[in-house]
């Protein structure tokens, strides 16, 4: 690890607790992700694996439980606050303004920073996504479903954030491309991004996770590093197919 910061807890999670009326989504999780880690969690589909993420996000609301960044409660504490405290939610779906071109969708990701920092920042975007480059006058609902996901994590990024949360990066996406979204979430950790990715694509995520959790019904059902999990029984019966 070649900063000396690594490894440090950076998200704690503990015995959360959310409801949509009265549906109990999540039963009590608890989790964390430390500094530089790639940390997946992975379910079926109604697991309870966005809802999570949304809620550490600030974009729903727990009922109980508690949620720390940096050792700081952020419980409660509303979308845009999280984003300005260093953590970056990159959506289900993408959700990217299929209206506006590739460079306002980027800059719409900066709303936390002032220009002079945004104008760097789309540079460094530029690098990690050449694609968006080529490509930044373009409308973003004309590009391939890729490229769109491309730009929904480059928007994430433009708030620089230490840790971005992925929400499903690879649906819907054909295995070449189902590659390189996993390719580019590796070199982003390399770069120094805490990663927490949650993907129904469990031999993929557990492939580049250093741990993992998996999320059943709104519980955490077991644990591990995401090699233990790969070679665990239950779970290749459960989402490996065998
Ligand atoms: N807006 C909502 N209103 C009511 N129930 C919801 C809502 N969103 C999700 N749920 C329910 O919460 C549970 C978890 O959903 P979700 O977090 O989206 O799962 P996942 O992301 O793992 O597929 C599911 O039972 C789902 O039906
Ligand atoms: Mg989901």
């Amino acid at each position: 690890m070649a900063n000396s910061e690594n490894g440090k807890t950076m998200l704690k999670v503990e015995d959360l607790n959310v409801y949509y009326g009265s549906i109990h989504a999540i039963k009590g999780i608890s989790f964390e992700v430390n500094q530089g880690e790639i940390v997946t969690l992975i379910g079926a589909n109604g697991a309870g694996k966005s809802t999570t993420l949304n809620t550490v996000g600030g974009l729903l609301k727990a009922s109980s439980g508690t949620i720390e960044f940096e050792g700081k409660s952020i419980a409660g504490t509303p979308a845009h606050k999280v984003v300005s405290e260093g953590m970056a939610l990159c959506p289900e779906g993408r959700r990217i303004f299929q209206r506006l071109t590739v460079k306002e969708n980027l800059e719409m990701g900066a709303y936390t920073r002032n220009k002079a920092e945004a104008d760097e920042t789309i540079e460094k975007v530029y690098e990690q996504f050449p694609r968006l480059k080529e490509r930044f006058r373009q409308i973003a609902g004309t590009l391939s479903g890729g490229e769109q996901q491309m730009l929904a994590m480059g928007r994430a990024l433009m708030s620089k954030p230490k840790l971005i949360m992925l929400d499903e990066p690879s649906m819907g996406l054909a295995p070449i491309l189902v590659q390189q979204i996993f390719d580019i979430i590796e070199s982003l950790n390399k770069d120094g991004t805490t990663i927490l990715l949650v993907e129904q694509n469990a031999q993929m995520a557990l492939s580049i996770a250093d741990r993992a959790y998996v999320l059943e019904t709104g519980r955490i059902v077991n644990s591990g590093t995401g090699d233990s999990l790969l070679h665990d029984d239950s779970v290749r019966r459960a989402y490996l197919g065998g």
